[in-house]
């Protein structure tokens, strides 16, 4: 065998191994990475009777505009705390004809609890689960001032 047909063989052979090794199907498995640094809501639509969940959450600096979440969908946001101490996100919560409103993030309270805060919206209001047997549960806080 020729130099040149061992460098075409040895070539083809990269190739061969460096192609194994490329995902299947790129577009399907979609790699979601989570930044240590950043800390994150989920919220989950668990009404009951299943109508679709309208979300809006601000925090002083940023409003992060209206999602429509459909029964069981879950929807997330992530930020950077506020080196104060007084990063907090408040949302509105609409389905039917009801409006409800609550914090969804207050530093001072989740800061310790949660890197990654799962909170699931039913009717009766907001529930935080710190794990698959224990959730702690809130009122809705409808006449609360917006940032204190
Ligand atoms: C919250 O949800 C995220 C994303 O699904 C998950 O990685 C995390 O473990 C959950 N946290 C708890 C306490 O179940």
């Amino acid at each position: 065998m020729g130099s040149s047909s061992m460098i075409k063989l040895l070539f083809t052979l990269a190739i061969v191994v460096l192609t194994s090794f490329l995902p299947r199907n790129p577009v399907a498995v979609p790699i979601k990475r989570s930044d240590p640094d950043r800390t994150y809501v989920y919220i989950y639509n668990e009404l009951d009777l299943g109508p679709t969940l309208t979300v809006h959450c601000w925090s002083k600096d940023d409003d992060l505009g209206e999602q429509d979440l459909p029964p069981k969908f879950s929807w997330e946001f992530s930020f950077g705390l506020d080196f104060l101490g007084r990063t907090r996100f408040v949302c509105t919560f609409k389905w039917d004809d009801e409006v409800h409103k609550f914090p969804i993030y207050v530093q001072s309270r989740d800061d310790y609890d949660c890197l990654k805060c799962n909170w699931t919206i039913s009717q009766a209001g907001p529930c935080r689960w710190k794990s698959a047997s224990e959730s702690v549960c809130y009122h809705w806080e409808d006449g609360a001032k917006t940032f204190n």
